[in-house]
């Protein structure tokens, strides 16, 4: 049993307003935690949480170990160059073995989408999604929601903008939900070869102009040019990318109020945003970053603290 109405965080999809409100929350009350001398509590002892991290993370992963480390939870970190996934084990028998060793939840990064919903099917672990292939990645969203709200207080009615390469981000589908169901109106900006066909569906406004976003926008949200998973031939080069949609202070002073810039990185300087503006004080990116932590705290506590004996959290 879960404190929300749900098992798992598999996405953000099928969360509700009251839903994200409560982990936002919580989210704060762990950043107090997080602000002590000693910041660590007992809420998760006797919870064993397993890292199963099958793609490249620094942000998540280490956020993740330090949330569970927080908590008092037993963590394990599961090497996967050192596994027996090398010897050609499949993910679900690697899966369903470390679970037989009695542990309590998955944190699960994979470049497949949808194999945290896979792993959810076929254990009885909870699952939390830290980023699945091009699909989402919902404590990287509720970070950043978690940041806008405390730069301006609510989400309902803001104006996010987010730029780049939405077609392969985890990260924007995520914040487009999210922000959805906050109330907040959302904009996606970049070339047409980055956004996906019909995502006006989603609700969102659609532009290819940075400048005419900018214009329209209270925070900007930039995203990293997903290299790794794009095809040859989506942008004519990343001199010409830069040009068009990479964020530069020139940009950014033709806004008719300071705009927040958000990014979740790693960044690519020079080439998405410069460093001047990754650097300025209209940034939070770091902010972003120690957000990360409570955030995680707050997911897992929620998720995995009804296990305890008591509900409350033990502070
Ligand atoms: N934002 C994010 O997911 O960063 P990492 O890939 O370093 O975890």
């Amino acid at each position: 049993m879960s404190l929300l109405t749900h098992k798992h965080l598999l996405g953000l999809a099928d969360y509700s307003e009251a839903d994200i409100t409560t982990i936002l929350d919580t989210a704060e009350r762990m950043k107090e935690i997080l602000e002590r001398p000693v910041p660590k509590v007992p809420t998760l002892r006797g919870v064993t949480v397993v890292n199963l991290f099958m793609e490249s993370s620094t942000r998540t992963r280490v956020s993740f170990e330090l949330a569970e480390k927080r908590l008092s939870a037993d963590t394990l970190n599961f090497a996967v160059s050192s596994s027996s996934l090398s010897k050609g084990e499949t993910l679900l028998d690697t899966a369903l073995n470390i679970e037989a060793m009695k542990i309590d939840v998955v944190v699960m990064r994979h470049k497949s989408p949808g194999s945290p919903h896979f792993l959810a099917r076929h254990l009885d672990s909870i699952i939390i999604n830290a980023g699945d292939g091009c699909h989402e990645h919902p404590t990287q969203a509720l970070l950043d929601m978690m940041t806008l709200r405390q730069k301006f207080g609510a989400l309902k009615g803001l104006r996010v903008c987010l730029v780049g390469d939405i077609s392969h981000s985890r990260v924007a589908l995520s914040n487009i939900i999210g922000l959805k169901t906050m109330g907040a109106q959302v904009t996606v900006c970049g070339p047409a070869t980055l956004i996906p066909r019909g995502i006006e569906r989603l609700g969102v406004q659609v532009t290819h102009s940075l400048d005419e976003a900018i214009q329209r926008c209270d925070a900007l949200n930039v995203l990293r040019l997903q290299l790794e998973r794009q095809e040859a031939g989506l942008f004519p080069s990343l001199r010409e990318y830069h040009q068009y949609f990479g964020l530069t202070r020139r940009r950014l002073e033709k806004a008719p109020a300071p705009l927040t810039i958000l990014h979740p990185g790693p960044m690519n300087r020079g080439v998405e945003i410069t460093s001047d503006v990754a650097d300025s004080e209209h940034s939070v990116i770091l902010q972003q970053v120690t957000n990360g932590v409570a955030v995680r705290m707050a997911v897992l506590y929620l998720l995995a603290g009804a296990k305890m004996p008591s509900t409350e959290m033990k502070v």
